[in-house]
């Protein structure tokens, strides 16, 4: 049973993840040059209901990570040493996706800080996961 429990919450953590962060990913890479030849009404009004479409699935994105994680935390009964510090600088890049992420589920968002906002999430995003390996890694 616990095992089971491990596994969903194992596959709730990683599905969440390339939710939020494969959502913002394919935003900044995809959608952004692919809508920048439209006029800038018609542009501004489309990012607007990306946002709005967005918006639940980076809650409920947000809301898996936070349960998932906190169990998968929990069950680190014996964590190296240095552990804990990793896990820290993980939670502070985390705490930024998260804050950004919100933003980003807002409509009438000048369209430089929406990218720049993107840009911001691509990068600590994949340095979470970067992260996250080395702290598999630690624990294996
Ligand atoms: C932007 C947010 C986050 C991202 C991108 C992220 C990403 C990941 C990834 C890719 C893994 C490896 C999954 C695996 O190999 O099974 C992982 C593991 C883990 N995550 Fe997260 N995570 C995030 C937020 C959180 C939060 C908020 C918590 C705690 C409240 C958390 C706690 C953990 C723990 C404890 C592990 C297991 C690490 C180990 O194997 O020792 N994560 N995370």
């Amino acid at each position: 049973m616990n095992d089971a429990l491990l596994i969903l919450m194992r596959w709730l953590h990683i599905s969440s993840v390339v939710v939020l962060i494969g959502g913002v990913i394919y935003g900044r890479l995809v959608l952004a040059p692919a809508l920048a030849p439209l006029a800038d009404q018609a542009r501004k009004e489309t990012w607007d209901r990306i946002a709005a479409a967005f918006r639940g699935w980076i809650m409920a994105a947000v809301a898996g990570l936070l349960a998932s994680g906190l169990y998968n935390l929990l069950q680190k009964t014996n964590p190296p040493a240095g552990y804990h510090m990793v896990f820290g600088i993980k939670m502070l890049l985390a705490l930024h996706v998260f804050a950004v992420g919100f933003l980003l589920g807002k409509p009438g968002v000048e369209e430089a800080k929406r990218t720049r906002w993107m840009t911001g999430i691509l990068f600590s995003g994949l340095a979470v996961i970067a992260i996250s390996a080395y702290l598999r890694w630690m624990s294996r």
